[in-house]
């Protein structure tokens, strides 16, 4: 897109915003506005199907553009403990339970020594009811911290799909964002993972301090040509509270045209290595072969449907309400092993944000809307809660509207974030403006003088 087109863009949807929580079409983590709730208890499952989530915080470094809830490897028995919590709070997903989704994240699942990650998934999987046909589970993990016996408890668990974070491979931009692990550590991860039949994403960022457009796509190609099955490009977010919003320069934070020039690189790089866009960020691999089992199974169900979050600042979504458990580590465990709910805040979806989710959730991941579907599960007609909405993107070209269905245009792709926006309620939208003024004033997205 030339400038202009995207200035044109910005008219209709606004500049990217400064600070940048969850992906835009995962609310409300985008705009999060929890209340205190300590010592809420979720409500008890009755036997519903659900996703499972696993928080993980346990990480070889901090880098500096993470704001996940995450610490360094510690000695002792911490893991085991935390890993015991984790344990007690998964009982309250009765036995029998039908299993939507496993997610195990972080942090870094892998930090954990293969014996902790093999009794986290033991019992992640002990209650529940798999379907061998249903969704396929994820752990995430990073290039220096898996070993061969990691993916050995990965596959007796049967787990199928293994995320890695790589972000780059670049030496500078690694010890800028204070990465520790090097090009031979991600190919030894990546071939490890593929010849042991796991379905394999890996994470790249773009937008990191130093980072050049020649730099992500040798990237791509390198990773790509590790034979993994899909990449997930993501903008870098910045949080007000981390290290790097210190360290961009000016020229190097995203307005409107660099951030579609990036998308737009990321696209071609994309392109050349044989990968097609699925979700807004991900990018599978067009080969054949790909195409079967797992890989072509694999959605991430993570945002539909009830979900049972477990482990430090997990958020579980039950009935429409939105709980979180504590953010802080030695709190979370104390709670659990005193008997008492980890839960600390909440937040319940009001009618318009039920709404708004279906649509970012649909658009987000790469789904067309279909009018029908939003019909029938919210009994309003599509058009009375969205049309002008709907009315002004396909105006500019970021939707196509079809009648029955609405979908993301390419030139949609390129600005998904900033068009779910235009779903947002008012009173949403009015939060944020109010939030984005208050991080304006923090110390790390203050110009350094
Ligand atoms: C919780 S990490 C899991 C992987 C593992 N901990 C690692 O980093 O190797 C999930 C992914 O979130 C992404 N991420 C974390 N912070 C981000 C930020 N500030 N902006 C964009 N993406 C971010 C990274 O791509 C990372 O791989
Ligand atoms: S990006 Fe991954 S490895 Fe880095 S601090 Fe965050 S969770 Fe840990």
């Amino acid at each position: 897109m030339t400038p202009e087109e995207v200035a044109v863009l910005v008219d209709l949807l606004g500049e990217p915003t400064a600070v940048t929580y969850a992906p835009p079409n995962v609310y409300p983590m985008s705009a999060p506005a929890f209340r205190e709730a300590a010592d809420l208890d979720r409500p008890p499952r009755r036997g519903a199907p659900v996703g499972v989530y696993a928080h993980v915080p346990f990480c070889n470094y901090k880098c500096s553009f993470c704001f996940y809830v995450t610490r360094p490897v510690p000695a002792g028995d911490e893991m085991a403990r935390y890993v015991a919590a984790l344990e007690r709070e998964l009982e309250g997903v009765p036995e029998g339970t039908p299993l939507t989704q496993a997610y195990v994240g972080g942090g870094t699942p892998t930090a954990l020594p293969p014996d902790l990650l093999d009794r986290l998934l033991a019992s992640v999987f002990a209650r529940v009811r798999r379907d061998p046909e249903g969704e396929v589970h994820t752990v995430e993990c990073s290039p220096e911290s898996l070993t061969d016996a990691h993916v050995e408890v990965l596959r007796r668990r049967g787990v199928e799909r293994v995320s890695m974070g790589v972000q780059t491979n670049d030496p500078g931009v690694l010890e800028a964002t204070r990465r520790r692990h090097d090009e031979g550590q991600v190919r030894a991860a990546c071939e490890r993972l593929v010849s042991a039949g796991f379905v394999v994403n890996v994470d790249l960022i773009y937008g990191l301090p130093g980072q050049t457009e020649a730099g992500f796509r040798r990237d791509f190609e390198t990773v790509a040509g590790h034979g993994v099955h899909s990449l997930t490009c993501y903008n870098l977010r910045v949080n007000e509270h981390t290290p790097i919003a210190r360290r961009l320069s000016e020229a190097e934070r995203f307005d409107a045209v660099r951030l579609v020039r990036w998308r737009e690189v990321a696209q071609a790089a994309a392109r050349d290595a044989g990968f097609a866009q699925t979700r807004w960020h991900t990018f599978r691999r067009v080969r054949p072969e790909t195409a079967q089992g797992a890989a072509a199974r694999f959605r991430d169900v993570t945002g539909w449907g009830d979900q049972w979050s477990v482990g430090v600042s997990a958020r579980s979504r039950l009935d429409d309400v939105v709980y979180r458990n504590s953010k802080d580590p030695e709190t979370y465990v104390a709670r659990v092993e005193a008997g008492r709910t980890p839960v600390e805040e909440v937040h319940p979806l009001s009618d318009a944000e039920r709404r708004l989710r279906f649509v970012g959730l649909t658009l987000g991941d790469g789904w067309p809307l279909v009018r029908a579907d939003y019909e029938a599960a919210f009994q309003t007609a599509f058009d009375d809660d969205f049309g002008a909405a709907i009315s002004r993107l396909a105006e500019a070209g970021v939707v196509a509207d079809e009648g029955e269905r609405v979908t993301l245009t390419d030139k949609g792709r390129l600005v998904y974030d900033l068009a779910t926006r235009a779903f947002y309620p008012e009173s949403v939208r009015r939060r944020m403006d109010e939030r984005q003024a208050l991080a304006a004033t923090a110390p790390n997205l203050r110009p350094m003088r």
